[in-house]
Formats: C-alpha cells, structure tokens, sequence
C-alpha cells in the first residue's frame, strides 16, 4: 500500500468501520486515523461497539470530532501526516433530510468542504469520498449510469450528495487533488445501520411488530453487500485516477417482498406486514450499471442477495441480546 497514514472519516459508521477494519487487518505498515463525532442519528451504542472493535488494533488512532468544525479539524490532525483521505462521515438518510435538512447542510456540504479544503492546506494529493445511488433521482433510464444526468435530486439527502460531486470536481481543478467519487447503492450487512430497512425488518420481525412496506411492496432496490463496498473502495484507493465518478453497486435489483422473504426465512419467523404509500423523496427503484467500474477498477460484486442476508441475519440472530435494543 503506498499511504501510510489515511484519514477515514466516519469510522465509527457502518462503511467506515468495514473499511478501517479491512485495512487494519491486511496492511501492518498502514495507520488509520480515523474521526467521528458519534452523533445520535442512530443509537451510538453501535457506533461505540464498532469503534471499541477498532481500539483493539495499535494502528488505529480514533480521535472524537466534528469535522464541520474547521478550527478543531486543524487543530487535531495539522501534525498527523496524513497522506490519503477517504472521506465517509456524512449525515446519511433520505427520509430524516424531510424532518431535519440542517444537519444536511452540516455535515455534508460544510462538513465535506471543510474536508476537501484540509487536503489542500496540508497538500494531501488524493481524496476518496462517499456519494450516493440517490443522486439519480427518478432517474426512468435503467442501469443508471456515470453518463446519466444528475442534476434533479429528489431529497436534500441526494442534492448534498451531487453537491459534494461539483466541489470535487472545482477542487480537482483548481488545486489538482485527486478526486474520486463513489457512488454507494444500498450497502448491507453486519454492524449496518439501524435506520435502514433491513436492520428495521429483522428487529421488528423479532420483536413481533409490524414492519412497514413502503409503496405496498412496489419497490426495488440494488443491494450491495458491505464487503464489496469495501473492495470497490480498496480499489479506488490504489488505483490512480485524476477525478473519477464510479458506481459501486451490485447490478442485481431486487424486488422488496423477495427482500422480506429471505429475512423471514433466515430468521425463521413471519413478518407482519403493514403496507403504506410511497414516501417522500424515496425512489422506486435503484440499478446500478457497472461498465465503467469494471472497466477502470476492475469492480465486480460477488455476494448475492441469499448469500449476505444470510450472514447478516445469522450476525443478528447471533447479537440479539444487545442488536434488538438500538
Ligand atoms: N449505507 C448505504 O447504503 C449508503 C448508500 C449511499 C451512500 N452512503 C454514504 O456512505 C457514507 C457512509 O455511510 P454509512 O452507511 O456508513 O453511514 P453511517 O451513518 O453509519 O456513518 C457515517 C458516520 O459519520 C459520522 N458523522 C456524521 N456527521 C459527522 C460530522 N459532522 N463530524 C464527524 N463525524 C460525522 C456519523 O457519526 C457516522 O458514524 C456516507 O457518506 C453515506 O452518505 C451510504
């Protein structure tokens, strides 16, 4: 690995602690520094249980922070020489941009600048950053493609997420940093996120509630399981690139009650299902084309959808005792 000392932002989140974990486990010579301010969007139990995971290793240096505070982000990582960032922290969630588009604003758009603007004071040469399958929008073309355009969002969520894309895009140009983009579709898996469906699902078909089925079921989403994120990441990282934007997704869209039927049968319990309208902002389907990321990353996602909702529902069934309670 050529960096030596890599920022990942967000490293007590659900992608930040996969990828800080894989990173730590494969490269001795690599120290991650990574920062979070554990904020209580989620239950930060499980951001503290991922984060105690990652204190065990001695090359992780976990410094708590707020990164849309640019005085305390210089103050704490002016002297870490740090020569890679993968910027991951974000306020993530489409349906809480309705309710709360502040915390957007925040840390997506400040925050994030704040990020792109500490890598070209302390000439840090190349930025990996999140974006998000969201900014296609209503996008009726299928597979969504890089080419597509994005300029409609739908939620505040996706129009903070196209917006870190410009200003890499002006922070590439003016200052030369490497810039690329990775467009998220759907990531699940262990230690995932509370807020999504499938964590929802398995919780309330556990705890005998009703789970609630957005657009009577007529939906569809491309799930990627967490380790393929992880190795589309990797190869971002070590690829060299000047400003890129790659889809990292699975390319396989699956119907939602399918979804459902596969956490019932590996938790071996019926669900009850409350069916609803669409929500605001959400998208009825996502499918990501992966030409140009297997073309230039060499990217190819190989759990299927049976294969990681089986782990991630034996992970559940197996920290039920502590997971029930987020
Ligand atoms: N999980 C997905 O399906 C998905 C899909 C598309 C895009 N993304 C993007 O991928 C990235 C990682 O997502 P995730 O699923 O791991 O989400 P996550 O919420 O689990 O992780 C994000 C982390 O960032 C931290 N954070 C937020 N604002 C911060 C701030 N101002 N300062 C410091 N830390 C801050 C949070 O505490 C959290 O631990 C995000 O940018 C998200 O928007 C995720």
């Amino acid at each position: 690995m050529k960096y030596k000392n890599i920022l990942v932002t967000g490293s007590a989140g659900f992608i930040g602690f996969h990828l800080s974990k894989y990173l730590l486990d494969n490269y001795e010579d690599v120290k991650v520094i990574g920062i979070d301010n554990l904020n209580n969007y989620y239950n930060p139990v499980l951001k503290e249980k991922r984060n105690e995971i990652l204190k065990n290793y001695g090359n992780y240096n976990f410094i708590k922070l707020d990164f849309s505070d640019w005085d305390n982000l210089v103050e704490n990582l002016k002297d870490k020489d740090i020569d890679l960032i993968v910027h991951l922290g974000a306020q993530a969630g489409v349906r809480y941009s309705l309710k709360n588009p502040w915390a957007y604003i925040k840390s997506n758009e400040l925050g994030t600048l704040n990020i792109f603007e500490f890598a070209r004071r302390f000439d840090i040469g190349k930025v990996v950053y999140a974006s998000s399958s969201s900014v296609y929008g209503g996008n009726k073309k299928i597979p969504f493609s890089e080419e597509d355009r994005v300029d409609k969002p739908i939620s505040l969520y996706a129009s903070t997420k196209r917006a870190n894309e410009l200003m890499a895009y002006t922070y590439h140009h003016l200052y030369g940093i490497k810039m690329i983009g990775l467009r998220f579709f759907t990531v699940y898996g262990e230690y995932g996120r509370p807020d999504m469906a499938y964590f929802k699902f398995a919780k309330n078909i556990l705890l005998d509630k009703e789970i609630e089925v957005y657009n009577y079921g007529n939906m569809e989403r491309d799930f990627t399981y967490i380790s393929d994120v992880v190795d589309g990441i990797l190869r971002a990282i070590k690829k060299d690139f000047d400003y890129e934007i790659f889809n990292l997704g699975n390319s396989k869209p699956v119907k939602l009650m399918y979804f459902i039927e596969l956490i019932e049968k590996y938790l071996n319990k019926k669900a009850k299902k409350k069916f609803l309208p669409m929500q605001e902002g959400d998208v009825l389907r996502t499918y990501a084309d992966l030409t140009k990321s297997e073309r230039l990353l060499g990217y190819k996602p190989k759990v299927s959808i049976e294969e990681g909702l089986r782990r991630f529902c034996n992970w559940f069934l197996e920290n039920r005792d502590w997971v029930l309670r987020l």
